[in-house]
This record gives C-alpha cells, sequence and structure tokens, in this order.
C-alpha cells in the first residue's frame, strides 16, 4: 500500500517546503517524488502543514494498577487526537516497573492497548541496580530524587552514586530535594491550602536536587535528562557545557504560576509546583536558547473527585497530551514561537535524547507517524471533549488557533477530524544507545 500525502507544507529538517510524500510499509519512502510516481491512495491536504508526530517523553498512563484514573487505550486516544505518535511513560504504576519482568509486562499490555507507539522507563530503587544493568527494550532510567506519586524514591547519596557510577543507560530524574520538601512542609503544618504547594515545593528544593543530580552526572560523565524544569533559577544550571545534559519543560510550567490557584484550584497542583511569571518568562528564554531541548507534558491525571480533597490530600498532577501540540502551535500564531522551533522541541530533540530509531523527522526511511495541522483552525477546549478517561482539562474553556486534525501513525491514520481509527495499533519504539544522545548523535 502506497500512500501519497498532497499539498501540505512540510516541516522538514531543513526548513519549510511545498512538497509531496509517499509512503509505503510504514515508511516515508519519497520526498518529492514524481507526479507519475504510483500511489494506491492521495491524502490532500492544501492549507495544512505536516509535522513528524509529537513525542511525549513524559507521561504516567497509569496502566497497570490505577486505570481509575486512565489506562493505555484511553489514554493513546487522547494522544492521536493531540498528535502525540509516540509515548515514553514512567514506572511509577502499580506494580512498579523495576525490573525487567515488570517492564515485559508493560510492553505485553502495550501491544494490545495502544492506537500510538510505545516506550517505558525502567525505575530505579535504593538496590535494583542489577536489573539496571540488565535491563534492555528500554529508553532509560528514570529516578525519583524527590518523591511523587506513588512510593518511588532515591535521595541517599550512595544509592545515586552507585546508580550513576555502575549503569549504562541514560538517565532522568525528578528533581526535587526530599530534605527541603519535608522541612518546608513541617514549617507549614503540612499546609492547608493549595498555593502552599508552590511553599513546600519551592524553589530551592527544585534547585538543589537538580545541582545535586548535574553534579553525579558530570562527575560520573553519564548521561542525564532533567525532567519538568521548573525554575528560571534551574535554567542557570543547564548553561554547563559538558554535552551530557538535557532538559526538558512542560507547557504547564510555561502557562500557569503561582496566581492562577486562585482560579484553579488544585488542577494546577502538581509536582514541581508552578512557580512565578519571572520563572514562566525564565523557562522561555531557556528553551528559545537552546539550554532547555525538550517540551513533553508529564501528563499525570487524577480524577476530578481526587482533586476536589482539600490540601495536601489532593494528589499533584495534570493531563496534557491531547492539548500540548495546540497550546504550542497556538504559541506560534501570537508570535511566540516558529513552527520548526516547535518540531524540534516536541519531535527532533526527544527521539534524539533517547536514541529513538526511525523518530523525530520528516527523512526518507524514517517512520511515517506524521501530523497535518491546521494553523488557522480555531477551538476552544472543553472538559466534556476530553479523551482522557479523568474527563478534564486545567485549560478548560482556553480558546486556542492551530490544532492538529491528522494523526498518522506508521502511515495508518489513527485520527481524522474527532474520528478514531481503533483497529490501528502502535509499535514499540526502538533505541540505539550507541547513538550517544542528543549532542553526540548528528542525523545526516
Ligand atoms: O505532579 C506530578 N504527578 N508529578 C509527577 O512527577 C508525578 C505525577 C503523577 O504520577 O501523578
Amino acid at each position: 500500500m502506497r500512500t501519497r500525502i498532497s499539498g501540505a507544507t512540510c516541516v522538514l529538517p531543513t526548513g519549510l517546503s511545498r512538497v509531496d510524500l509517499l509512503l509505503e510499509d510504514g515508511k516515508i519512502l519519497g520526498i518529492d517524488p514524481p507526479t507519475t510516481a504510483h500511489a494506491d491512495e492521495t491524502i490532500r491536504a492544501d492549507d495544512l502543514m505536516l509535522i513528524p508526530g509529537v513525542i511525549d517523553d513524559q507521561v504516567h498512563f497509569r496502566d497497570p494498577g490505577l486505570t481509575h484514573k486512565e489506562d493505555l487505550y484511553t489514554a493513546t486516544r487522547a494522544c492521536a487526537k493531540g498528535g502525540v505518535t509516540s509515548f515514553l511513560e514512567m514506572p511509577n504504576t502499580k506494580p512498579a516497573t523495576i525490573t525487567r519482568e515488570r517492564l515485559h509486562e508493560k510492553l505485553e499490555l502495550a501491544s494490545s492497548k495502544c492506537l500510538v507507539n510505545y516506550g517505558f522507563y525502567i525505575g530505579a530503587t535504593p538496590n535494583n541496580v542489577e536489573e539496571l544493568q540488565q535491563v534492555t527494550r528500554t529508553p532509560g532510567i528514570k529516578i525519583f530524587i524527590g518523591s511523587s506519586t506513588g512510593d518511588l524514591l532515591v535521595d541517599q547519596q550512595a544509592a545515586l552514586e552507585r546508580i550513576f557510577a555502575e549503569t549504562t543507560l541514560p538517565i532522568c530524574a525528578h528533581c526535587e530535594d526530599e530534605a527541603t520538601v519535608r522541612a518546608n512542609s513541617e514549617r507549614l503544618g503540612g499546609g492547608t491550602k493549595y498555593e502552599d504547594h508552590s511553599l513546600i515545593r519551592d524553589v530551592n528544593a527544585a534547585v538543589i536536587a537538580t545541582k545535586r543530580a548535574i553534579d553525579l552526572a558530570v562527575r560520573h560523565q553519564h548521561r542525564f535528562h532533567v525532567l519538568h524544569v521548573s525554575t528560571a533559577a534551574e535554567t542557570e544550571l543547564l548553561r554547563a557545557p559538558q554535552g551530557l545534559i538535557t532538559a526538558e519543560v512542560c507547557p504547564h510550567h510555561l502557562y500557569f504560576n503561582v496566581d492562577d490557584y486562585e482560579r484553579l484550584g488544585s488542577l494546577v497542583q502538581m509536582n514541581p509546583s508552578i512557580k512565578t511569571s519571572d520563572d514562566n518568562e525564565g523557562l522561555w528564554r531557556a528553551l528559545k536558547d537552546g539550554r532547555i531541548q525538550v517540551v513533553a507534558t508529564d501528563h499525570a491525571p487524577h480524577t476530578l473527585e481526587e482533586k476536589q480533597q482539600p490540601y495536601p490530600k489532593s494528589p499533584s498532577g495534570l493531563p496534557a497530551v491531547e492539548n500540548s501540540l495546540a497550546l504550542m502551535l497556538d504559541c506560534v500564531n501570537a508570535g511566540i514561537c516558529s513552527l520548526e522551533s516547535v518540531v524540534h522541541w516536541m519531535c527532533d530533540a526527544p527521539a534524539r535524547v533517547w536514541d529513538m530509531v526511525g523518530k523525530g523527522r520528516i527523512a526518507e526511511g524514517y517512520d511515517a507517524d506524521l501530523v497535518l495541522v491546521d494553523l488557522g483552525k480555531k477551538q476552544t477546549i472543553r472538559n466534556e471533549n476530553q479523551q482522557t478517561k479523568c474527563g478534564w482539562s486545567p485549560w478548560h474553556g482556553v480558546a486556542l488557533q492551530g490544532w492538529p486534525v491528522r494523526t498518522l501513525v506508521h502511515g495508518h491514520t489513527v485520527y481524522l477530524d474527532g474520528q478514531f481509527d481503533e483497529s490501528i495499533r502502535g509499535r514499540e519504539i526502538e533505541y540505539d544507545h550507541s547513538r550517544g544522545g542528543y549532542w553526540n548523535y548528528k542525523p545526516e
């Protein structure tokens, strides 16, 4: 089966270009093929932009064990709608993904439930170094240096030194200093208001932990990805040019700040916490000047009932996969950033950070994971239209211009204008860790 996509303006590695694409066997066969080249079907895409599928390298899809919040099927419907064609999921499910056996169980589950491509991190514990050394079929190791949802935590120095010294897979971490968080919490008697969350998980907690993790990475010369940077102060730490460190920011840390607690309460309670408008600006600066390479969501659904409990019982986290691309496209329309930058942050950079084979670019031989985008389409985010099982969005009521309208996974249309092809299944993502990550791999 050969498919031609015709008439779209494509975001190629070399820039914008109005060329046709030929797809075959789930891959990009040709760019700008002769008009006479045979195709079994043609997708007309005049007035649309064609971008590589979004790769979200930080999501919590709750499957197995917490499937009243989300599961791999509902989450990947949300992905398909949002233009996310590949995801990397975190290990804080129930049971946690801390052994090869658990990882393989998750991969098996994903093969039957996921509408888009999938990958799963292995979680570090204070004593599973042997597992971390032997595991394959994973992008890398996730460390909770500060605790969040679930009970994964490694904050003893000796255990951290061992993980950085004795393993070779790339490492990413949730950086909030546990001791600082505990001390702040005690000082505030545990907190009573949602806004106390940002006083407990404060700038210091983030900076101390990020500094500690970068120090470990540099001393052990170990590749390290800082997840969800939330403060302008941390972005200063990302200036060190070691070629080892990459970093990520989430749309919610670019958008929300402590002034939003009044309007949104626990809906904007997440870890790391939201900070100030100066932090929003500092994060944008670091993203634009290349200190932060990746935009990902940390999609972390909880039911509204759970969220509505009083602080500190209210859990941290918010859903975002189905709106992250549209939020960034709206920024393109607002003149804040270019479409090429969005494609770099959400497609090419995560593929390079995690050594993904055949992903992140529109180039010959790459996987035909593609998204058609209508930069003129205006739509308002509404709770009742969300595909995520939790059924709400902190952006409810927000009007955005620029939406994905058609999503292809390995050349098959999984989402088109509000409709899903539920027969489509994504594939396990492949990694080639010999590439050496974002700074060392130079695709042709
Ligand atoms: O707010 C958060 N919630 N941050 C995390 O890192 C974990 C997540 C969750 O799993 O609920």
